[in-house]
C-alpha cells in the first residue's frame, strides 16, 4: 500500500494522454466568467525531475513527453499543454515535467480555486512546499475517495474533479465508479475526469457497466493505446469524462488522432472515442 511513486512514470505515453485532455478541459472552463472549482484527489507531487534516478530508472518520459519534445508541427489543440511544459524548461532541455497540480495552477484565473488531496505523506509534504505561498491552492493529506465527500459540492457550483487513482489496490476499478456514483449525487453538474490503465478488455467491460448502472448521463470515454495488446506492459490507458464540454468528443478525436501517431510503436494501438451514457 501506498508503495506507488510517480515519478518513476512522469511524462510517459500515459501521462501525456491524460495532461493533454486536463488542459483541454480547464481551457474550457475558463471560457465562462465564473470562478471555479477544481478538485485533484490523487494528486503526486506536482513537479518531476526527469533526471532523478527514480525517472531515469524505466525512462518511460522517453515514451511520452521526449517523443513530442522536438517535434516543429505540434498541432494549435497541443500548444497549450506543451507550452506549459515548456515553460518548466526555460532552456530548451527537456528536464522538467508538470504533474496535474502544476498544469492547473497554470491554467486557473485569479477567481478560481484549487485542492489537492495526497494520501502519501512524503509526497504530500513535497507538494505543500511547491504551493506552500499560493492562497489559492489547498493541499490536504488525505485519502482521495474521502477528498470527493469533504470537498463536493463545491461553493463555485462549477469546476472539475480529476481522479487519478495509483491503482495500486485490488478492486480499484469498482472502488472508482462507486466513489464516482456517490460525488454524482452530491454534485451531479460538475465535470468528472477519471483515468484509468488498460488492463484486459474483461475489467474495463466491468467497470464501465458499473458505470452505466449508476444512472449517470453524458458519460463520454476515450482511451489511446500505443502498444500491442500482447506487450509485456500496459499499452494504453483511458479517461471517462462526465459532464464533458460542448463537441469535446469530435475535438479530442482530431487531438488524440495526431497525439497517437506522435507516440504509436510501429503503428500498435490506436484511439477510441465512445459515449457510454448519452444525454
Ligand atoms: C498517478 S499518481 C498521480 C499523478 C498526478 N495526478 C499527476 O497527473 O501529476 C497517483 C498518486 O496517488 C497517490 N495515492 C495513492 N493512494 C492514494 C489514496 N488512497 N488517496 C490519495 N492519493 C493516493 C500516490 O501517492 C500517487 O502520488
Amino acid at each position: 500500500m501506498l508503495s506507488y511513486r510517480h515519478l518513476f512514470h512522469a511524462g510517459s505515453f500515459a501521462d501525456v494522454f491524460k495532461h493533454v485532455l486536463l488542459t483541454q478541459l480547464l481551457l474550457s472552463l475558463n471560457e465562462k466568467d465564473k470562478p471555479y472549482f477544481y478538485l485533484d484527489t490523487h494528486a503526486g507531487i506536482g513537479l518531476y525531475d526527469l533526471s532523478h534516478p527514480w525517472a531515469q530508472k524505466g525512462r518511460e518520459f522517453e515514451s511520452g513527453i521526449k517523443k513530442l519534445w522536438g517535434r516543429t508541427d505540434i498541432p494549435a489543440a497541443m500548444k497549450p499543454y506543451m507550452d506549459i511544459v515548456r515553460a518548466e524548461n526555460a532552456d530548451g532541455h527537456l528536464r522538467y515535467y508538470p504533474g496535474s497540480p502544476r498544469i492547473a495552477r497554470k491554467l486557473i484565473r485569479p477567481i478560481d480555486r484549487i485542492a489537492l488531496t495526497e494520501l502519501n505523506k512524503t509526497d504530500c509534504a513535497v507538494l505543500h512546499e511547491l504551493f506552500a505561498r499560493d492562497k489559492r491552492v489547498n493541499v490536504q493529506l488525505m485519502d482521495g475517495l474521502q477528498s470527493l465527500k469533504a470537498n463536493l459540492p463545491p461553493k463555485e457550483r462549477r469546476g472539475m474533479v480529476l481522479i487519478d487513482s495509483a491503482f495500486d489496490v485490488s478492486r480499484e476499478f469498482a472502488r472508482l465508479a462507486a466513489a464516482l456514483a456517490e460525488a454524482h449525487t452530491r454534485w451531479a453538474t460538475g465535470t468528472y475526469a477519471i483515468w484509468y490503465p488498460l488492463m484486459g478488455a474483461g475489467v474495463i467491460r466491468g467497470f464501465e457497466k458499473q458505470i452505466e448502472a449508476a444512472g449517470i448521463k453524458k458519460v463520454l470515454q476515450f482511451e489511446l493505446s500505443v502498444l500491442s495488446e500482447d506487450a509485456s506492459t500496459m499499452p494504453g490507458s483511458g479517461m471517462i469524462i462526465v459532464n464533458p464540454p460542448w463537441k469535446f468528443d469530435t475535438e479530442m478525436r482530431t487531438l488524440l488522432r495526431w497525439l497517437w501517431s506522435a507516440l504509436t510503436v510501429d503503428g500498435a494501438g490506436g484511439v477510441k472515442v465512445n459515449w457510454l451514457v448519452r444525454e
